[in-house]
Parts: C-alpha cells; sequence; structure tokens
C-alpha cells in the first residue's frame, strides 16, 4: 500500500514540477549574491561532493546600477536587458559556471525577472551592468527592444499607476509594483522577448526556473509564455524533460490572488511554511512543536507535490515579503538550525537551503533600515569573491548557511531518507517532539526548557550512530555523540535545553 502512494506520488511529480536533481540528490540552495566564479568552485569543491541538488543563483540578465542607495541587492531585480552580463559576471563566466557544476551534479536554476523592467524612476544613461543605453522615463530599453507600447500603464487603473490595494485581481497584475515598468505579458512581442531569453539559458544548460513577482503575472500569460520553453539541454539532462518552474507567489491568504491560480503551471513558494515555523519555534502565539504532528497540507498548506519550502529566503530575511518577524535567520544560528533541520528531516515540500550574506541591521521603529544593503563588495562596487577558511567556514560578510556542519549534514540526511514514510512520531504535549522516516533516519528535537531524557521506537535497525548535529560519522568514529540503537528498534535520547544544539539526527549512512 505504502509502495502503491509512493508510486503515484512520483507519477504525479512530473514535468515542470519535478526539481530535475539527479538521483539521491534534494535540496537546492541559493547562493544569493555569489559571483559566478565562486559558484562554478563551490560545486566541484562542496556542493557536488556533499549531495546539494543545485544552486538558485541571483538574476543572470543586465540590469540597474543603482547608486543611491549604494548597490543595493534589489537592483538585480530591476532588468535592463536580457543580456547575460551581471554583477556576479559576464556571459563567458556564465556559461563556464553553468558547464562545470553541471558536469558534479549540480544543476542551475535561474531567478527570472520577467513582469517588470527597471523602476520608473530609473534615469537615463548607461547605468546598466552591460553598460547598456537606456531611458526609464521613456519606457525605451533599446537593448531588448522594449518601447512605451510593451507596458503595461494604459491598462492600470488606479490613480497612482500603482498597486494601492492587493485584494483587486486586476491592479496586482496591471499595475506598478514599488514602481517597476510592469510588461504587457499579452503581447505576442513581449512572450517573445522572454521565451528567447528564457530559450538561451536553457540551451547554455540551467535545469530550471524561479519565476519572480509571478503573482503580479496572470496565469494565463505565464502559461502561454512557459508552453513555449524548451526541453532542457541533452548534454546533461534526458530527452524531453521540462525546466523545472517555480513560482514566487506570496499568499499568507486573506487576499484576492491565491497560490491555486499558478499551482498548475509549476511549483510554488510556499510562504506559510517559513512564517508557520518561525511562530512554532519561537513558541509565539502559544504555539508548540507537538502542534508539527500534522505539519503540511494538515496546516492549510498546498499540496505537497506543489510546494516548494524554505525557512527564509532574501526577501523575508530582512523584513521584505512576507512573515515579518517571525522569520528564522541567521541572525538567531540556534533556533535557525532547529528550524532548517526540521525542515530537511520533513517530507513535505522540495527544499531549498538559503545562503546569505551579513549586514549589520539597524532596527528604527521595528523597521531595519539597513534592509537595501548589498553583498560584500570592493570600494568601485564589485562584489567579493568567497574566501574559504581553514576549518571551512566563509570570511568577508559570506554567511554560508550550507556548509554549517548542522545543516550540511541534514541536507545529507535528507537524501539518505528520500522516500521514506513519515513515522514513529512522538511528543510530550510540549516542546519535545521526534519523528522518523520509514527505517532510514531519525529525529529529536527538544525546544522545551528542561531536559529530555526519553526511550524512543526509532523505526531504525540494531547499532551504533553517530548523531549528525552535535558532530558526524568519521572514519569509524564519532566526532559527537553516539546513539545505541537496541535490537527492537528502541534508542535512549537524553538532549539538555542548554545543549549548543537541542536536537539529534541519526541516519543509516551514519552508523558505525
Ligand atoms: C547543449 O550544450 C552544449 C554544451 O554547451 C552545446 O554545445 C549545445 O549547443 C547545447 N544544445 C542546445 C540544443 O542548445
Ligand atoms: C515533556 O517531556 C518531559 C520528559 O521528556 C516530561 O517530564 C514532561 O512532563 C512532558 N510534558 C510536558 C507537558 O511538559
Ligand atoms: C527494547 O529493548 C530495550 C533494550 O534491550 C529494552 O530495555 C526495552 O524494554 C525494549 N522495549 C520494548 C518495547 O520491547
Amino acid at each position: 500500500m505504502k509502495c502503491l502512494i509512493l508510486l503515484l506520488f512520483i507519477g504525479l511529480s512530473s514535468a515542470q514540477f519535478n526539481s530535475n536533481t539527479r538521483a539521491g540528490r534534494t535540496t537546492i540552495v541559493h547562493l544569493f549574491e555569489w559571483r559566478w566564479d565562486d559558484i562554478a568552485a563551490e560545486c566541484e569543491r562542496y556542493l557536488g561532493p556533499n549531495g546539494f541538488g543545485g544552486v538558485q543563483v541571483s538574476p543572470v540578465n543586465d540590469h540597474i546600477v543603482l547608486q543611491n542607495p549604494w548597490r543595493p541587492w534589489y537592483e538585480r531585480y530591476q532588468p535592463i536587458s536580457y543580456k547575460l552580463c551581471s554583477r556576479s559576471g559576464n556571459e563567458q563566466q556564465f556559461r563556464n559556471m553553468v558547464t562545470r557544476c553541471n558536469n558534479v551534479g549540480v544543476y542551475i536554476y535561474v531567478d527570472a525577472i520577467i513582469n517588470h523592467m527597471c523602476g520608473g524612476g530609473g534615469g537615463t544613461g548607461t547605468h546598466s551592468s552591460c553598460g547598456s543605453y537606456f531611458n526609464a522615463n521613456a519606457k525605451d530599453f533599446p537593448s531588448v527592444p522594449y518601447s512605451e507600447w510593451d507596458f503595461n500603464d494604459a491598462k492600470c487603473r488606479t490613480g497612482s499607476g500603482e498597486i494601492e490595494n492587493y485584494n483587486d485581481a486586476y491592479q496586482v497584475r496591471d499595475c506598478r509594483l514599488v514602481g517597476l515598468l510592469d510588461l504587457a505579458l499579452e503581447k505576442e512581442y513581449v512572450r517573445g522577448r522572454i521565451v528567447d531569453f528564457m530559450n538561451n539559458l536553457i540551451s547554455i544548460g540551467v535545469a530550471g526556473f524561479r519565476i519572480d513577482a509571478a503573482k503580479h503575472m496572470w496565469p494565463g500569460d505565464m502559461k502561454a509564455i512557459l508552453d513555449r520553453l524548451n526541453n532542457l539541454n541533452t548534454s546533461w539532462f534526458a530527452g524531453g524533460t521540462r525546466p523545472f518552474i517555480f513560482q514566487e507567489v506570496i499568499d499568507l491568504g486573506g487576499e484576492g490572488i491565491s497560490v491555486n491560480e499558478y499551482t498548475g503551471l509549476g511549483r510554488v513558494t510556499e510562504f506559510k511554511y517559513g512564517a508557520k515555523l518561525g511562530h512554532v519555534i519561537r513558541k509565539w502565539d502559544g504555539e508548540r512543536l507537538s502542534y508539527l504532528r500534522n505539519w503540511g497540507e494538515g496546516w492549510g498548506f498546498m499540496a505537497s507535490n506543489r510546494a516548494l519550502v524554505f525557512v527564509d529566503n532574501h526577501d523575508n530575511q530582512r523584513g521584505h515579503g512576507a512573515g515579518g518577524a517571525s522569520i528564522l535567520t541567521f541572525f538567531d544560528a540556534r533556533i535557525y538550525k532547529m528550524g532548517v533541520g526540521f525542515m530537511l528531516a520533513h517530507p513535505y515540500g522540495f527544499a531549498r537551503i538559503m545562503s546569505s550574506y551579513r549586514w549589520t541591521r539597524n532596527f528604527v521603529n521595528g523597521k531595519d533600515v539597513n534592509d537595501w544593503i548589498g553583498p560584500p563588495a570592493h570600494a568601485d562596487g564589485t562584489t567579493k569573491n568567497v574566501p574559504i577558511n581553514a576549518d571551512s567556514t566563509c570570511g568577508d560578510g559570506w554567511v554560508c548557511e550550507h556548509r554549517w556542519r548542522q545543516i550540511k549534514n541534514m541536507a545529507i540526511f535528507r537524501n539518505v531518507v528520500d522516500g521514506q514514510a513519515f513515522s514513529n512520531w512522538w511528543d510530550n504535549g510540549s516542546n519535545q517532539v521526534a519523528f522518523g522516516r520509514g527505517n532510514r533516519g531519525f529525529i529529536v528535537f527538544n525546544n522545551d526548557d528542561w531536559q529530555l531524557d526519553v526511550t524512543l521506537s526509532t523505526g531504525l535497525p540494531a547499532g551504533t550512530y553517530c548523531d549528525v548535529i552535535s558532530g558526524q560519522k568519521e572514519g569509524s568514529r564519532c566526532t559527537g555523540r553516539q546513539i545505541s540503537v537496541a535490537s527492537n528498534g528502541t534508542a535512549r535520547f537524553q538532549i539538555s535545553n542548554n545543549d549548543e544544539d537541542p536536537f539529534a539526527a541519526i541516519h543509516v549512512d551514519a552508523r558505525l
């Protein structure tokens, strides 16, 4: 029966819903603002060897260069053309990265900005990452080319030309989002420019796309574009493979637009996931870990095989987007690791790990006024490389959450338990919980303010296992705690609320 259900799910998660990651690789990591040369090196030296399935890269195309504020991260969300030169590198560097990552089985997912061009107040000149001339006031982008006829302003019915009411689906799709020039995607000409851009990336070898601001585009226009995308490049992918599509749709409920309008086109970002998980782990609003027993659809989320899940993303880790202060980030490292650990152990959704750079937060009336700060950069604005320290952490302000032992080991855990059922749930009615994944892995959390000391059925074969949170298996020994599973599958867990990381995880590939 379980096998049958499993087969059905694999059958459903076909075409554009399939991540295209190699068999046995189950996560992607967003290397936010990394340079192409650094990503290529990271695929070869770290992501490939540690079983990561792919990288979501920052926008690849020509974008505006802003000086006030100085080189903010969001300049890359303001396209000037579809040429492939960006703050992360030029076209040759991009092609080199795709080839090198693909060759070690780590695939590239491009953040595609197709809803809009730069802000209407972007001025005129050649201040773009490719040095392309444009005139934002005249809506003239000769390097595409787009002219004023290719934008939506005539259709927008608000006085300001901006989205004023998110309950009005017409405004959300036809008006300007924070001043950005909104493309008229019903026009055959505009669709053609976008399809050419995306098919060029497919030809180079990318495996799929994050569709930025999907909520601000009509699903019918998106479908017309997505249907015209080519199959993936057969140098690396089986013939007939469709690009993986995951769409950014922020829907926390109660607005005019629902994720259900988009789940037929590809996967959709499940923003409720990180917002709710943040509440539970922070124990806000009376939430408890024991309530996670029916996590997933039971919490009102979309179907698992339609969801792209994440604890935080590049927007909501700095207060943009959705979820507010509940969102867990590297700034709260101890509970962040628990949140990411829970996500990677739990079968719901396709998981994306965030990898960030550090900035100095400055809260004024509850808002971080430094939310715009761009990546670590030299005085001339070029993005810094990512130096790797002797202990495998990153320098120069790059956080590299994906290299944290606990997160890297849980990415491996997810690969090891792939396809196994959610099993052996236990909770103490409060914030101590545990669950397994069939007979392959088991995880225990103590988010209460007292010791956990309990013997649990793990479902695992007898043996001595290395906890992959406090350490890992190295050769024939554990660098952290050891857990003994008895012949009847039970194991005693002792986790202090004062432990550096108050959770433990074991899996069959970390057995002595
Ligand atoms: C696929 O990639 C290879 C290697 O980069 C390239 O030579 C080839 O032209 C690409 N195929 C298509 C159909 O674009
Ligand atoms: C939680 O777990 C501990 C043992 O791990 C137990 O002593 C306690 O009573 C449990 N229940 C609650 C509601 O705290
Ligand atoms: C399982 O085995 C352990 C160790 O031999 C024993 O202490 C425990 O009582 C057993 N539990 C069950 C449910 O049989």
